[in-house]
């Protein structure tokens, strides 16, 4: 591979073609199906990104209004590139065409329709999108017939776990390992998952929950594209990247009660306040997950790999906090926040978790204040399928060389520390994953940007993978 720096490819391919005479240019590009993998399917992302419960800023979360609304426009666009739709009972939208052999174990690509509050729009609408265009173009040169197994398009429909911080139910469900007690977990309005459904005409009860479950002998391998998030691909000047694992995660809800009182008369050595017992809470985890080897030293269970692992990829988060009765002139009675903890080594998290909830709790009681901790959210990290990866390799590498002729450098290969159906999907086959450049790394928020010419590279990425299904 040349060092960082050697392939820089943000402008091509029109700087690339700056040379080419204009009508070579346009011929290239049309050989390239830019209308439909880059003007289409950007304009698609625009569109896509504009359907929001919120005023002035987006926000889909499962089963929503919204949701609702980008579920019919991705269902036009499904059926627009030639494939047969429809709603599972869990919202999750399916686009298949069964090519040659309909009994055939099928390819499965998909993300997530769902986004975080105040989202940018490529999360998840990008891997839905360029899939969606690579078989519109196999449909508009005839080809579409010709897939040597069935191709199912699935959009997900809840990934991002904001409305019922569980995260995965639409990809878990189809995994087979969403258990049927999440259609009783409720929102912070007390809709539990199977009303929010209802709402929407889908009745699901605990048996067609277990049905939506596929039979993993149907199913040749999950693939999905999702923009990368973070800044690495940028930082080589790469376009593609082939993932080789995504972090375990965990979510935790730590609710901290104390003695409600006046601001103004209860001396700050009679309180029992949870506002600072959280504050200091957060602090420490703030602490374990920048220095884990300091505060693991005694753990039996770690070892140097573990700890070397943890050093490099244990990321925490409190994202969300909450006070009652939450009024300047009241010391709290209960505070509740959030706790999102990430790392590769899943030995390593759960050492983690069991010294960052002995050390809450120390704190708590020095306090005088009560603790709980609920575990939300568990998904092992995951190790992407050599074979299906080194496919996605080559396709990247056939994307990059269709755009810019002959190139030296193979996509990198790199981690993921965000989640992605993919996880859940892999307790039902093979997972293999690409990743798009983003700008500066950003993403879960408006600035969050992938270049029209990646969008197309992506697009041409799926593109070349489907074609080594024929
Ligand atoms: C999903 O975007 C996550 O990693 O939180
Ligand atoms: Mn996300
Ligand atoms: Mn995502």
């Amino acid at each position: 591979m040349k060092s960082k720096g050697q392939i820089r490819i943000e402008n091509w391919p029109l700087r690339n073609c700056r040379s080419r005479k204009a009508s070579h240019k346009q011929d290239r590009t049309r050989a390239l199906y830019s209308e439909i993998l880059r003007d289409e399917a950007v304009a698609r992302l625009n569109e896509l990104g504009k359907v929001s419960d919120a005023d002035g800023y987006l926000e889909r979360t499962f089963m929503s209004p919204a949701s609702v609304r980008a579920g019919i426009l991705i269902r036009e666009w499904m059926e627009d590139a030639g494939l047969t739709t429809w709603v599972d009972s869990m919202g999750n939208l399916h686009g298949r065409i069964e090519g040659i052999n309909a009994s055939a174990q099928a390819l499965l690509i998909g993300s997530h329709s769902d986004t975080v509050v105040d989202a940018g729009i490529f999360d998840g609408s990008l891997g839905i999108i360029s899939a969606i265009s690579a078989l519109k173009v196999l449909k508009s040169n005839g080809k579409l017939g010709q897939l040597k197994r069935p191709v199912e398009v699935i959009a997900f429909s809840d990934e991002e776990g904001v409305r019922f911080q569980s995260t995965f139910l639409g990809s878990a469900a189809i995994a087979g390992v969403l258990p049927v007690s999440a259609l009783k977990i409720s929102d912070k309005s007390g809709v539990t998952v199977q009303d929010a459904l209802k709402k929407n005409s889908i009745d699901i009860a605990e048996e067609s929950l277990l049905e939506l479950k596929y039979d993993p002998a149907s199913v040749w391998g999950y693939v999905e594209l999702h923009i990368e998030q973070g800044p690495v691909l940028e930082w080589m000047g790469f376009p593609l990247g082939v993932v080789k694992g995504i972090a375990g995660q965990t979510r935790m809800k730590v609710t901290v009660r104390g003695s409600q009182g006046h601001a103004g008369t209860v001396p700050m050595s009679m309180r029992k306040d949870p506002m600072s017992a959280a504050a200091e809470l957060i602090v420490l985890l703030e602490s374990l997950c920048k220095h884990p080897r300091d505060f693991l030293s005694d753990c039996g269970n770690c070892n140097e790999f573990t700890k070397e692992s943890l050093s490099t990829s244990l990321v925490c988060t409190v994202g969300e906090i909450s006070t009652w009765p939450s009024a300047s002139n009241v010391i709290p009675g209960q505070v509740t926040f959030t706790v999102d903890l990430r790392a590769i080594d899943d030995v390593g998290r759960e050492a983690v978790l069991y010294e960052l909830s002995n050390r809450m709790y120390q704190i708590c009681d020095r306090r005088s204040v009560s603790c709980i901790i609920e575990r939300k959210h568990d998904a092992n990290a995951v190790i992407c399928d050599h074979e299906l990866s080194s496919r996605l390799k080559s396709a990247a590498y056939t994307a990059i060389s269709r755009m810019i002729g002959e190139v030296q450098e193979e996509a990198p290969v790199l981690m993921s520390g965000a989640g992605h159906d993919a996880m859940a999907m892999s307790h039902l086959t093979k997972v293999g994953m690409l990743f798009v450049r983003c700008r500066g790394g950003i993403s879960h928020s408006p600035e969050e940007h992938v270049l029209d010419d990646d969008v197309w590279t992506a697009g041409l990425a799926i593109l070349a993978f489907l074609e080594s299904h024929m």
